[in-house]
């Protein structure tokens, strides 16, 4: 398997180094019923703002319902389809604008949301899968064909299965799939005590 390990500036655990963003996916490799729910069991023991757990996923798998994957596809962006049409399952990561218990709004919902995608990404990095996360998508047009409630934000759409072995990737996919992987300074981001005080 291809990896693009970070190189990271101070060691951090295996799974979070290894994690990345591929597009070259094996269209003859699905995803198991089993290994699917221990993804989405992944997402479900994330933390969330008063436990309320705003995340709610759609999911499409193409082996088990290949319309739905269809009409799910046909919301991505032109550039996001061109590669993602081999991946075996797509899923919508949605968040809750509204509290559940208290029915107050919830302005959490979308960072829990994100934290649930990147507790499913991990374990399936750690399965060996390959998950590319898109913004790039019709959020009108899934909401409409698949009747989400206005109150939940349609965030991210997900394109998961296996890499294709390194030596099958395709010419026009390896350019992105070879380019380094980037971060700014960690001093950039990271601040001590003080705004734009880097911390080092
Ligand atoms: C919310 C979100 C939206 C993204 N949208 C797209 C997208 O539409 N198309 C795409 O090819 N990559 C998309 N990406 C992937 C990012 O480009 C990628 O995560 C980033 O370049 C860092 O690369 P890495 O994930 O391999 O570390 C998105 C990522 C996130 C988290």
């Amino acid at each position: 398997m291809f990896t693009k390990k970070a190189a990271t500036q101070v060691a951090v655990i295996d799974v979070i180094a290894r994690r990345w963003s591929g597009r070259a996916f094996d269209p003859q490799r699905g995803i198991d019923h089993q290994t699917l729910m221990a993804l989405l069991e992944a997402a479900r023991w994330a933390p969330s703002c008063f436990g309320d757990q705003p995340w709610r996923y759609l999911i499409w798998d193409r082996s088990a319902n290949p319309d739905d994957w269809r009409r799910a596809f046909n919301c991505l962006s032109e550039g996001n389809q061109a590669w993602a049409r081999h991946a075996p399952v797509l899923m919508l990561a949605t968040a809750d604008s509204v509290f559940t218990a208290s029915g107050k709004a919830n302005r959490w919902g979308q960072y829990d949301t994100g934290a649930a995608s990147m507790s499913l990404i991990l374990q399936a990095t750690a399965l060996g899968l390959m998950v590319h996360q898109m913004g790039g998508f019709d959020a009108d047009k899934v909401r409409a064909e698949f009747q989400i409630p206005e109150r939940f934000a349609c965030m991210a759409m997900i394109a998961l299965g296996y890499q294709l072995p390194e030596n099958q990737i395709p010419e026009e996919l390896k350019e992105r799939e070879y380019a380094p992987r980037v971060r700014r300074p960690l001093e950039e981001s990271f601040f001590l005590g003080r705004w734009n005080n880097g911390f080092k």
